[in-house]
């Protein structure tokens, strides 16, 4: 959600903390700011909106110092206004943070009895005044900070000076990602790698009840005892070059396009051609283990649910075990049925959203096996895990997750591949067909991405109706939600994704002039039945685009538009239609003139609940 960067060293803060904070701004884009410590001085700027209006302040009314705290925010307590905007101050404490404070209103009421004025509606400022608060009696700003901690309760990454101190920064963790950049003597804290990985690749993740101390060049790592932590940096293998756009308008677009080598990397070193079998490194799995799990439970939130609901079509038709799919939001409050014998598996590009990060430890808290398919490597969810697959789709900026979902759906097909394998559901001959389709798919995704001209064309058509309904039948069903909820996120136009056999349930009396229906149909064993409803569609009155197979010149015919997607067998022509589908949202959006990275009231790895 909210972006944090800290920054203690050699060199004016502002300028290093401002280019840290762009790199986040795709976490949250409602306001901004940034503080400095000079000469003993706490300094603030802070503004509404988009960071451009941050850099603007601060051309006008630039901030020194060598120490500073800056935060972009998403608008969780408190409209997005200046006032409510971090850095917040209590006293002779500045605080920026990141996640929710349960208990603020409880501690406001106690602060406000003890004299503190506050400014703004936020949660987080709450923080501020009690670290305040604790420095009457405390004789350090972390032991303050150490006592404020321990009345709070929810989750936080936090970043905290104090002008009583003006040689100290502290960064403290419990529920919400951080991390620390060491270079020499220079610290670089932040919520994200992305924002300090142009600076150094050598990183200490935080863990919960960690507690950074930064003081004259040097770091000290505790809990909330005071005890001494020793952490090893990791270096982080990632290229600063990832995070730019290479010449692309926007980094949807680069991700979009970035599928097939994204491809290639979730499947590298993976595949056992001959064994028609997959090598999954993070599974930590032998085959008998496998076998023991009854079912399995598949969790995660939007575009990973959905790649979740195509899991369960994958596993239990080629493996015949049983498949749960699960909103994490709801799993954790509904005494779900888990326990030894079931593999739960959440699934999240970020590894970091609060409500599948509860999930997991619900699950694991009911003595289930946990193994993760994440995308960032040591995240939350991945270092909570029993086992882990990687999804190593690189860093995803824009808001809308493309990369990210295919990968999934990639690393959900190899699942399938191994836990088939090992239950004999699939034989040598069909593992080896599998593993030939999962070659030969990164070509066929770059020829879905030459169908972006014609996709054009269909959103060109389209692009003043209000509403959109997406069908698709078997696996095409969860790439129809997909579809949907991309252009939703993108180009708010109001969108629905249907089982196609469910239309005439209900969804059907929606269908009119006005309504576009875009209809998957891939050559598989459905397509009888889709080409039944697309007419169902059609003569009502709707307007349709189909999408068929290669080769299939006869579904579309009576389609407004007729777009033809690779063949890639079953299970993986749904990348390829996620893909176009991906396109099309991208379409309406770029026509409609909007901020397809940044979209309005969104924000990448939703780390509140
Ligand atoms: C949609 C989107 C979100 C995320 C969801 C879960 O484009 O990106 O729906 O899929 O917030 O995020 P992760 O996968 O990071 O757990």
């Amino acid at each position: 959600m909210c972006g944090i960067v800290g920054y203690m060293g050699c060199h004016e803060a502002s300028p290093v903390i401002m280019s840290g904070l762009k790199m986040l701004e795709y976490r949250g884009y409602d306001s901004a700011g940034i503080c400095t410590m000079d000469l003993g001085a706490v300094e603030i700027r802070r503004s509404s909106g988009k960071l451009v209006n941050l850099e603007r302040l601060l051309n006008e009314q630039p901030l020194h110092g060598t120490i500073g705290i800056g935060h972009t925010r998403w608008a969780t307590h408190g409209k997005p206004t200046v006032v409510n905007a971090h850095p917040h101050r209590g006293g002779a404490v500045v605080v920026v943070h990141n996640g929710i404070i349960e208990n603020y209103l409880s501690l406001k009421e106690e602060l406000l009895d003890k004299g503190h004025m506050f400014l703004s509606e936020t949660d987080s400022e709450v923080i501020s005044h009690l670290v305040d608060e604790k420095l009457k009696t405390a004789t350090t700003l972390e032991e303050a900070v150490r006592l404020a901690l321990k009345d709070l309760q929810g989750a936080y990454a936090l970043c905290i000076l104090s002008q009583r101190d003006d040689k100290t920064l502290i960064a403290a963790k419990s529920g919400s990602p951080m991390v620390v950049g060491i270079k020499g003597h220079e610290f670089f804290i932040a919520s994200d790698m992305p924002a300090i990985i142009a600076n150094t690749r050598e990183m200490v993740i935080m863990e919960d009840g960690e507690m950074a101390v930064f003081r004259n060049g040097t770091v000290i790592f505790t809990d909330l005892d005071g005890q001494d932590i020793v952490k090893t940096p990791r270096f982080i293998d990632w290229s600063p070059m990832m995070a730019e756009k290479n010449g692309y308008p926007n980094f949807m677009l680069k991700e979009i396009h970035e599928q097939p080598q994204a491809v290639k990397n979730v499947t590298a070193g993976r595949l056992r051609p001959n064994e028609g079998d997959v090598f999954l490194e993070g599974l930590h799995l032998s085959d008998r283990q496998l076998l023991s799990f009854e079912r399995l439970c598949l969790v995660a939130c939007g575009t990973s649910w959905h790649a979740a609901l195509a899991g369960k079509y994958m596993i239990e038709e080629h493996c015949r075990i049983p498949v749960d799919v699960e909103i994490a939001s709801e799993f954790r409050y509904r005494d779900p049925l888990v326990s030894g014998k079931t593999l739960v598996i959440p699934i999240s590009q970020s590894g970091e959203t609060a409500d599948t990060l509860a999930a997991l430890r619900e699950a694991k808290s009911r003595d289930a096996h946990i193994v993760s398919i994440c995308n960032v490597v040591d995240s939350s969810i991945a270092r909570e895990s029993d086992g882990v697959i990687y999804t190593h789709a690189g860093l995803e900026i824009g808001v809308a997750s493309t990369k990210a979902f295919t990968t999934q759906l990639v690393a959900l097909y190899m699942l399938t591949i191994r836990l088939g394998r090992a239950n004999g559901a699939i034989n040598l001959e069909k593992g080896r067909e599998m593993i030939a389709a999962l070659n030969a798919l990164p070509d066929l995704v770059e020829k879905t991405l030459l169908l972006d001209p014609q996709i054009e064309e269909v959103a060109c058509e389209y692009l003043t109706s209000w509403d959109a309904i997406y069908l698709g039948r078997g696996i095409s069903y969860p790439i129809a939600l997909e579809g949907a909820l991309k252009l939703k996120e993108i180009s708010y136009i109001h969108a629905d994704g249907y089982p196609a056999g469910e239309m005439k349930h209900g969804p059907i009396a929606l269908i009119d002039r006005e309504m576009p229906v875009f209809v998957l149909a891939p050559n598989d064993r459905h397509l009888v039945k889709v080409r039944s409803n697309m007419e169902e569609v059609i003569t009502r009155g709707g307007r349709v685009a189909a999408f068929c197979s290669a080769g299939d010149e006869e579904t579309g015919k009576r389609a407004e538009f007729s777009l033809q997607i690779p063949w890639a067998g079953e299970v993986l022509s749904a990348v390829l239609f996620a893909v176009a589908l991906q396109l099309v949202a991208y379409n309406f959006a770029i026509l409609k003139g909007k901020d397809v990275d940044q979209p309005r009231n969104l924000a990448k790895s939703v780390t509140v609940e």
